[in-house]
């Protein structure tokens, strides 16, 4: 099967240790963060605490801040850090040739 791959911009136009957002179908938006080391993830722009908007949290190494309570983010695995429960959904990112590319199928259902 091929995988169907959205391309969203230049890597370099995402902020290093920001992040920027995808809308999607339903409301929904992606949050591509930019780590420290030009590693690049994605996941739903929705805290799994109080649905806290991600993409506006502060990254440090390869998690997120969340802005509103402080909760820690893992953004390999979307999961809630220390004593917090918790996962946002993650989807697959990927850097071809400068270019970000977005799994179209897994954006779509996390709208879902
Ligand atoms: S909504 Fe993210 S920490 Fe509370």
């Amino acid at each position: 099967m091929i995988a169907d791959w959205l391309d969203i911009g230049w890597l370099d136009q995402i902020p290093v240790r920001g992040s920027r957002t995808v809308p999607v179908a339903g409301g929904e938006e992606i949050a591509v963060f930019r780590t420290g080391d030009n590693q690049v993830f994605a996941l739903v722009n929705r805290c799994p605490h109080k649905g806290g908007p991600l993409s506006q949290g502060i990254v440090h190494g390869h998690s997120v801040a969340c802005p509103l309570h402080n909760w820690n983010i893992a953004l390999a695995t979307g999961s809630a850090q220390g004593e917090d429960k918790g996962c946002t959904p993650v989807v697959p990112v990927k850097v071809v040739s400068g270019r970000v590319l977005i799994c179209r199928a897994s954006a779509l259902q996390a709208a879902a």
